[in-house]
């Protein structure tokens, strides 16, 4: 299908998801009638397919990319999208603001939003609703209080990947008096570092494992973050009494491993690691025996957001929240799992 620039689309003819903020009763999937944005339904896909804005967070990490170009070719390869519009904000919320502008100002018939974090979206996201411009959250979330300003969240779910690496923890150190534990995190302020924290902690405390969080910094989910802060956990802490990092993904995971290396130790055996992504890179350093356990986060939901796309223009009830489909894999998996990895 040939795809139209969004300079040759006549403003009103694809304005299809209807959206109104105001306090009528909400039959819609956007919100409860209670001032927020209330999904009205759309008049359904134009011939000419819709324009959709996307404000990605950047492309900090193998997932990133790979969730770029799931998201790219599925609008691509689909005929009901005329054009995507696709903005990098390289990490950065005031990018993400002002791209969700100037997707108001050209009309986009809807805005899928990738947070980098959680707050600071109420006027914004008021903007487009005020505009009729319908948004979804693809990847992460934002804080309850704006949960009328989007339609429905498309993403993982980031406090079960926390509550699988706790339990795979609990299981492992099940025996140990004092578990101690160094945790990565991830961007400040983002739905994956504050969920994966959560659920985590959540776990070892429900299961009263006996444990010591020796320090927690954010390398903002790049390996030269993971590895800046690893340094700088080690010329701290030491090595020698420490069980388990727990890094909120496999960039600063990896990033770590290089600075565990660098410091004479052996990563795997001198201490565990956990990683959260499942990249290709992450699995090899897996069969390396450089650590321990992958939590798995699904970055290729291009297709799914499209329909999901297609349902909000249209109008169609849907979730708040719908989550991708995500595992586990331990040591045993590693090998046999490696090769299948999409990115
Ligand atoms: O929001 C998903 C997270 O963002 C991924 O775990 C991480 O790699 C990315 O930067």
């Amino acid at each position: 299908m040939l795809k139209k620039t969004l300079a040759g689309l006549g403003a009103g003819a694809l304005l299809l998801g209807m959206t109104a903020c105001g306090t009528e009763g909400g039959g819609g999937s956007g919100g409860d009638g209670n001032g927020g944005c209330v999904s009205e339904g759309g008049g359904g896909a134009s011939d000419d397919g819709l324009v959709v804005g996307f404000a990605q967070v950047g492309a900090e990490s193998a997932w990133r990319t790979a969730n770029s170009e799931s998201v790219q070719s599925a609008a691509e390869a689909d005929d009901r999208i005329a054009e995507l519009q696709f903005v990098d904000a390289q990490q950065e919320q005031e990018n993400q603001i002002e791209a969700i502008r100037t997707f108001v100002t050209q009309q986009v018939d809807v805005i899928v939003l990738a947070p980098v974090v959680e707050t600071g979206w109420t006027d914004v996201l008021t903007e487009a609703c005020d505009a009729g411009i319908p948004v979804i959250l693809a990847d992460r979330g934002i804080e309850d209080a704006d949960e009328d300003l989007y339609v429905t969240r498309l993403g993982s779910d980031f406090v079960e990947e926390g509550r699988k690496a706790g339990a795979w923890t609990v299981e492992t150190f099940a025996d140990d008096d004092n578990t101690r534990i160094l945790e990565l995190e991830g961007t400040v302020g983002s739905a994956p570092a504050n969920d994966r924290n959560s659920g985590f902690f959540d776990v070892l405390d429900e299961e009263s494992l006996p444990y010591e969080l020796v320090d927690s910094q954010s390398g903002d989910f790049t390996a030269e973050g993971g590895k800046s802060v690893m340094e700088t956990f080690i010329s701290t802490h030491g090595l020698d009494d420490i069980d388990l990092l727990y890094a909120h993904n496999d960039e600063m995971g990896l990033g770590a491993i290089q600075a565990i290396e660098e410091a004479g130790y052996t990563p795997g055996e001198d201490i565990q690691i956990i990683i959260v992504d499942g990249s290709k890179a992450g699995f090899e350093a897996g069969v390396a025996g450089k650590l321990n356990y992958i939590v798995e986060c699904n970055p290729v939901f291009g297709e799914q957001l499209m329909d999901v796309a297609v349902q909000v223009a249209e109008g169609e009830e849907l979730d708040k929240f719908t989550a991708v489909e995500e595992s586990v894999y331990g040591p045993d998996d590693f090998e046999a799992e490696v090769d299948n990895r999409q990115f």
